[in-house]
C-alpha cells in the first residue's frame, strides 16, 4: 500500500511543479524563485523564441518608430525586457535616436541583453529591479513597452496602473495579450475584458493586432497630452531605494545616492542592481 501512496505523491508533486514552474513561471512562488528560474532559462531563451523574433522589426520596431516619429530622442522603458529583443530591434534601426531603460527581475536575462546590445550601451541602460512599484517618478517616459509579461502577475491591474503612472500623458504603451490559441485559459483575459481594463486604467486609442500564436500585440495611448520627456539617462530618473530622491554620483562598480549616501551596485556589464 505504501508504494501506492508514494506514486500518488510523486504524481501530485510532478503536477504541481509543472503547473507552478512551467505554466505560471514561478509567479506564485515569489520574485526570488521567478528570477532564479529566468536566470536558468536565460541562455536558451532566444533559441525558443527564434520564430517570433524574426518579425521583431516589422511588428515591434516599425510601429514604435511610426508612433514616436515626432519625438527626436524619445525615452523608452522596456519593462521585463528579458534578453532585450524589443530594444535590439529598435536600436538596429538607424532612424532611432532615443534612449532605452531596460528593467527586468532576472540578472541572467539582462546579461544576455547586455551582450546583444553591447554596441549601444551609451543609449541602452539596464536595471535589475525585483518588484512593483517601479523606482521612477510619474510621467518619466515617452513610451512603455511590456511584452509577454502581463500574464506573469497575479492580476494585470497592478502592472497596467504602474505603466500608466510612469508614462507621460499622451505617451505610448506597447504590450501584449495572451491569446485563446495559447491554451493558457487560466492566464488570459477575453478581448472585451482586456480592452475595458486598459480603458479603466486610463488608456485610449487601443489597437490589438494579431502577432504570433501565443500573443496579440497591443498599442494604446495614455489619456491626455504633454511635452515629450526626451533623452534622459537612468541616473536622471532612478529614485534611491532608501530616500526616494533622484541624484547619483558615479563610484567604482556602484552608484551612490547624492542625498543619503546609499550605494547601488553596478555589474561589469553595466547592469544596475536596484
Ligand atoms: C516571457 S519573458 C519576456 C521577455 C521579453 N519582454 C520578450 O518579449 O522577449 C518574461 C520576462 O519578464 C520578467 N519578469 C517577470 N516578472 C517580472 C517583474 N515582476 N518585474 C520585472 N520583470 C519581470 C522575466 O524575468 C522575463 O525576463
Ligand atoms: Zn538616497
Amino acid at each position: 500500500m505504501n508504494w501506492v501512496i508514494g506514486i500518488v505523491l510523486l504524481v501530485a508533486i510532478g503536477y504541481l511543479l509543472d503547473r507552478e514552474v512551467y505554466f505560471y513561471e514561478g509567479v506564485h512562488l515569489g520574485p526570488r524563485v521567478q528570477s532564479w528560474l529566468y536566470d536558468r532559462w536565460s541562455r536558451k531563451y532566444d533559441e525558443g523564441k527564434k520564430e517570433s523574433q524574426l518579425r521583431d522589426d516589422e511588428m515591434l520596431a516599425q510601429p514604435l518608430l511610426e508612433a514616436l516619429n515626432n519625438i527626436p530622442e524619445p525615452l523608452i522603458l522596456d519593462f521585463a525586457a528579458g534578453t532585450g529583443r524589443l530594444s535590439y530591434a529598435l536600436m538596429n534601426r538607424p532612424e532611432f535616436h532615443g534612449r532605452i531603460i531596460a528593467v527586468d527581475l532576472s540578472q541572467g536575462m539582462l546579461e544576455q541583453a547586455a551582450s546583444k546590445l553591447r554596441p549601444y550601451l551609451s543609449r541602452f541602460e539596464m536595471l535589475r529591479h525585483v518588484s512593483l512599484p517601479l523606482p521612477f517618478p510619474e510621467a518619466s517616459f515617452d513610451a512603455v513597452c511590456a511584452l509577454e509579461v502581463l500574464e506573469l502577475f497575479p492580476g494585470m491591474d497592478e502592472p497596467l496602473a504602474e505603466f500608466a503612472r510612469v508614462l507621460r500623458p499622451g505617451g505610448l504603451l506597447l504590450t501584449s495579450r495572451g491569446t485563446e490559441e495559447s491554451g493558457r485559459k487560466a492566464k488570459i483575459k477575453s478581448m472585451p475584458e482586456y480592452t475595458s481594463l486598459l480603458e479603466r486604467t486610463g488608456f485610449e486609442n487601443i489597437r490589438v493586432t494579431k502577432w504570433w500564436k501565443l500573443f496579440d500585440r497591443t498599442l494604446a495611448v495614455k489619456h491626455g497630452a504633454s511635452e515629450p520627456v526626451g533623452a534622459r539617462s537612468l541616473k536622471d530618473v532612478l529614485q534611491c531605494p532608501a530616500c526616494g530622491e533622484i541624484g547619483w554620483e558615479d563610484r567604482p562598480n556602484a552608484l551612490r545616492c547624492a542625498h543619503c549616501g546609499r550605494g547601488v551596485a553596478v555589474t561589469k556589464n553595466r547592469i544596475v542592481l536596484g
